[in-house]
């Protein structure tokens, strides 16, 4: 049992050994401030968690097991920031991510629906990510080799014979096109004559006035993505089936279609053709699979409502599913192999985050091997008046800056005044307070229903460049509402 658990020189042989373009835990707060107003308790968890994965990681195989995921469980009321916290750093890392609520598991018909699903919706999600990461990289080529093979439709390469409508109509616009004598010297000339044509039409295809033009092209039958076939199931064996389906129908030729469009929307078909002969899908992934493996983040809500309040009282019906939930949670948290369509992936180094309002359970209440698993607590608090007020304001993507983008469509010019939205925020906190805490969420509602007529009226009825609201216009549409609890419980 007993072991040496100093680093040796050896496992420390140039310093850090993690490199510089990870983000530190301080540089993952700064950008999750740039989002997420307060909760500075949670971002400092979920940033600390995130470093000590790679940390961990990065440590010599016999220690490594032996240090715990920093799995988190984040406590607090609807609304705060728990979902966009975990959203963000997920971004963030460039990291799958995926978002299932604890409770789906527990519902009728979805009993003993394997939890294991949200490893393979991780993989899915992680597989897409990096198509699309890939075809980014191979656009160009792609475009590239799309306009050649439009010039062969269009112009035939010497030997190869095409639309001879479309030869004609080139001939109309006083192009020369190839004739085909089979004469020995007349070939090198018909080749040069080729490819001069080609230059020209190659200069008239990129000029975009060729757009509307019909051709016929040849595609594989399908969506695009290379035809794949979906099959829903309640169970998950019934996805495992599909995958098998889907690998089975893979193996077979793809029919070939002949389809006649116009040249904008062959480009576009055409275009995903090539992405798709262009990329590795192999490759693709494998590097996914990895990606899940060592940066995957699951995101379990309402893991509150699995478990189970030692006071009891109910039926013991729910509380047994909810415990089986918890068991069948446990393997899949602690890391063990899942199986997917497109391999087995390794659980081990998945982030976990959990998320409730915990009002009625406790985390105590989970059972202690579930909470071993997720050690890190971390509570997030209510929001005051003065965050809704930054809430409202600061984020990159606050309300309304939202707002005024969107009116700013409209040519007209949205401008708030600063105590229009100290009042904004005072209503929010007040309706929170008297009728239910819904976080920041109630910014939503009040917003929409203070511009309600502004959004009706614009372009029509309200004409000019430019809206001022200010804090008696707020009152004015808001107060008496905000005022009369029955009243908000319905409209704000
Ligand atoms: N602290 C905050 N700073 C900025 N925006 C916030 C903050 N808290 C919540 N929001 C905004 O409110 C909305 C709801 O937040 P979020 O989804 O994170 O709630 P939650 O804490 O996960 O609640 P629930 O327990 O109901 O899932 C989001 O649009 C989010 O942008
Ligand atoms: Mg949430």
């Amino acid at each position: 049992m007993e072991q040496d658990y100093t680093v040796t020189p050896q496992e420390q042989p140039h310093g850090a050994l993690i490199d510089k373009a990870h983000l530190t835990p301080g540089q993952i707060v700064e950008e999750l401030d740039k989002y997420i107003i307060g909760q500075k308790d949670a971002k400092k968890s979920v940033a600390i968690a995130l470093r000590n994965r790679l940390r961990r990681q990065n440590v010599s195989d016999e220690l490594r097991d032996e240090i715990m995921p920093n799995n988190i469980i984040m406590i607090g009321p609807t609304g705060v920031g728990k979902t966009e916290i975990a959203r963000r750093l997920a971004k963030l890392a460039k990291a799958p991510f995926v978002k299932v609520e604890a409770s789906k598991f527990t519902e009728v018909g979805y009993v003993g629906r394997d939890v294991e699903s949200m490893i393979r919706d991780l993989v899915e999600q992680s597989v897409a990510m990096v198509r699309s990461e890939k075809s980014e990289e191979v656009r160009e080529k792609a475009a590239l080799l799309v306009e050649e093979r439009l010039l062969d439709i269009l112009l035939p390469p010497v030997g190869m014979s095409g639309n001879s409508d479309l030869e004609e109509s080139v001939e109309e616009e006083g192009l020369e096109v190839a004739s085909k004598v089979p004469e020995e010297d007349e070939q090198s000339l018909e080749r040069e004559l080729n490819r001069k044509s080609r230059q020209k039409m190659l200069e008239r295809l990129r000029s975009g006035r060729m757009e509307d033009r019909q051709i016929e092209i040849e595609i594989s039958g399908g969506d695009g993505q290379g035809g794949m076939m979906q099959i829903f199931g309640p169970l998950g064996q019934m996805e495992e089936l599909g995958g098998i389906m889907q690998d089975l129908m893979s193996g077979i030729p793809k029919k070939r279609k002949k389809r006649r469009l116009t040249i904008a929307e062959a480009r576009k078909l055409l275009e995903q053709e090539e992405v798709q002969k262009l990329i590795d899908m192999d490759a693709v992934v494998k590097e996914a699979l990895r990606k899940v493996e060592e940066s995957g983040i699951v995101f379990i809500d309402e893991i509150d409502k699995i478990a189970a309040p030692t006071t009891g009282g109910g039926g013991k019906g729910p509380d047994v599913s909810r415990e089986g939930v918890q068991r069948d949670l446990l393997p899949i948290v602690e890391g063990s192999n899942v199986s997917t369509k497109y391999g087995v992936v390794k659980t081990d180094h998945v982030l976990f985050v959990a998320s409730g309002a915990f009002h009625v359970a406790k985390p105590s209440d989970l059972i202690p091997e579930l909470q071993g698993r997720f050690p890190i607590r971390v509570e997030l608090k209510s929001l005051t008046e003065d965050d809704f007020y930054k809430i409202l304001t600061q984020p990159r993507n606050a309300l309304i800056k939202q707002y005024r983008a969107l009116i700013m469509t409209e040519g007209v010019e949205l401008e708030f005044t600063d105590e229009a939205i100290r009042e904004i925020a005072r209503i929010a906190a007040k309706v929170n307070e008297s009728v239910e805490n819904i976080g920041a969420r109630r910014l939503h509602t009040i917003l929409t229903n203070l511009l309600e007529e502004l959004m009706f009226g614009i372009p029509e009825q309200i004409t000019g460049k430019r809206v001022k609201i200010d804090d008696s216009m707020v009152r004015e549409k808001l107060g008496q509402v905000a005022a009369d609890r029955d009243l908000s419980q319905y409209i704000l």
